[in-house]
């Protein structure tokens, strides 16, 4: 049965199985950081192993970088998040807390139409807004940047002030002409790139969800302004459903996203380049790759007041969470040549590729991933309860261990062959060994960490060279002789909720 899991459900199954620990913790936490335990570590590589793989080695018009947290301070006046890369702050007059002005109107129930002092401010005075904690009167908002600075080298001074990056994006526009010289590329292509983001988040909240250190994975696909409807893999993609609520929708004060083709979003003007269509489609395609129920998943689009200041057009991925509602896992923007632009301006370097005989400065749409977000959705989706057991029912793919080995009783030969076993398929998978308790115990705590297959050795093991494999969901055991074992393991995952 899928249950519906509390945040409290999440948070005390993370950190009680080794997924995630608010960094810190001996000291009481420091709030909006996360550290990764054992089986965290393992799943975030899965995830953003198989974020590459989708998305960069399986591709031939996607090359990777690998970029600085610290880079040149003027990149941030370039890409203009040292002038709006904010939030507005509201404190209490009487206590003294802090609150992200926004965030604490949606909790009363406050409809946020627009991002500004004025606004905030009205809405504050006119809902009669106090603070959660002690009641007190609240001052007027202000804006807040969100950006952490550090300074580089000895000296704290203005001149030696840096910032630690608040999105990876703009080190692939720092570097566009160098990756495009070095890999070769012809438009249109993308750069991709995986690593940690800052944000010095106002009210950081819902466990890993908003952090103030976490991890994008982010493309930036470079095209030519002309040819934003040229796209080869249209008919890829065309024919996918999904979950979409329009910005004009949402002024009409349409709730509930429709039901259309990646087609017909493109057809009505609802998305408004193929492009951008098309990577839209494919994050979708690889968010379910990895086990994410699609009904759970919506693209949204940003109302104007909601729009960065880089974006033309934005979608969010939202995804369902039981304890939160829908929330964005992903953008993907249209940020036009503006971030190029920006950076030739304020760099004096040429931006332009040629194409077509012609040089431009490309348009950019980028779909923009948070590893961390991605991770929460997935443990949230996989939460079970089925009978007495609590399941984690991970897509296989992104398990942070895939198999568990098992003597039936502890004493030999039966330990010494599940040892071996268990050597054979650790030069495959990541597996473990357990043979303390009972064996339902066994397999209780192996279903709680999302483990999709056992193995056991059991008395026939002797006779015919076969083991039990067992199945995480459904319970089912079926025989499978041990040289065959890693092979079916592997087409198991790869054929994960197909039939196979
Ligand atoms: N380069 C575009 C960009 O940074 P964004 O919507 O601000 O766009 C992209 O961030 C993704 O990064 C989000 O969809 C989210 O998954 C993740 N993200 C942003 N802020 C975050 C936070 N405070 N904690 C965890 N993840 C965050």
């Amino acid at each position: 049965m899928a249950v519906e899991p509390s945040l409290e459900d999440i948070t005390r199954l993370c950190i009680s199985r080794g997924f995630a620990f608010p960094s810190g913790r001996i000291y009481g936490g420091l709030a909006g950081f996360f550290d990764y335990g054992p089986l965290g570590a393992e799943m975030r590589l899965e995830v953003l192993n198989d974020w590459w793989y989708y998305f960069v080695r399986s591709r031939d018009d996607i090359v990777g970088i690998h970029g600085c947290i610290i880079t040149h301070p003027r990149t941030w006046e370039a890409s203009g998040h040292v002038e709006s890369f904010i939030d507005y702050l509201v404190s209490c007059k009487k206590c003294g807390a802090e609150y992200r002005a926004d965030h604490l109107l949606e909790d009363v129930g406050v409809e946020v139409t627009e991002l500004t002092s004025e606004f905030l401010t009205k809405a504050i005075k006119e809902n009669g807004v106090k603070c959660p904690k002690c009641g007190g009167e609240l001052g007027d908002p202000v804006p807040f940047n969100l950006m952490f600075t550090t300074y580089v080298g000895p000296k704290q001074t203005k001149a030696n002030l840096a910032y630690l990056r608040p999105e990876t994006a703009q080190l692939i526009f720092t570097n566009f002409k160098d990756t495009h010289i070095t890999a070769r590329l012809k438009l249109p292509f993308g750069v991709a790139q995986v690593g940690r983001a800052f944000r010095n988040e106002i009210s950081p909240r819902n466990f890993t969800f908003r952090a103030r250190e976490f991890e994008q994975m982010e493309i930036e696909y470079f095209v030519n302004p002309k040819k934003l409807d040229d796209c080869p893999y249209w008919d890829e993609v065309r024919g996918l459903e999904l979950n979409l609520l329009t910005a004009e929708m949402q002024e009409r004060g349409v709730k509930e996203a429709k039901r259309v083709t990646i087609e017909e979003a493109y057809d009505s003007g609802a998305i408004t380049t193929k492009w951008h269509a098309y990577w839209v489609a494919e994050s979708l395609r690889w968010l379910t790759r990895i086990g994410l129920r699609e009904d759970r998943l919506r693209a949204r689009e940003h109302v104007k007041t909601e729009l960065a200041h880089y974006a033309v057009q934005t979608f969010d991925i939202e995804y369902k969470f039981s304890f939160m509602g829908w929330k964005e896992i992903e953008g993907i923007s249209n940020r036009s040549d503006y971030d190029l632009r920006r950076h030739q301006e304020y760099s004096g370097k040429d931006m332009g590729i040629h194409d077509d005989g012609e040089k431009v400065i490309p348009y950019v749409i980028e779909p923009s991933f948070g590893l961390d977000r991605v991770i929460l959705a997935l443990i949230t989706d996989a939460y079970r309860v089925i009978g007495d057991r609590r399941v984690l029912s991970l897509h296989p793919r992104v398990a942070p261990i895939k198999v568990g080995v098992y003597p039936l009783v502890t004493k030999e030969p039966f330990v010494s062959k599940a040892r071996e076993v268990y050597r054979l398929l650790k030069t495959r998978f990541t597996a473990l060994y357990d043979e303390k308790g009972s064996i339902g115990r066994r397999y209780a705590r192996a279903d709680e960490a999302g483990v999709p297959f056992g193995v056991t050795i059991d008395g026939q093991t002797f006779e015919d060279s076969t083991v039990t494999l067992r199945f995480r969901d459904t319970r089912e055991q079926i025989r499978v002789r041990i040289e065959e074992l890693p092979t079916k393991i592997a087409q198991l995952i790869e054929n994960w909720g197909s039939g196979g």
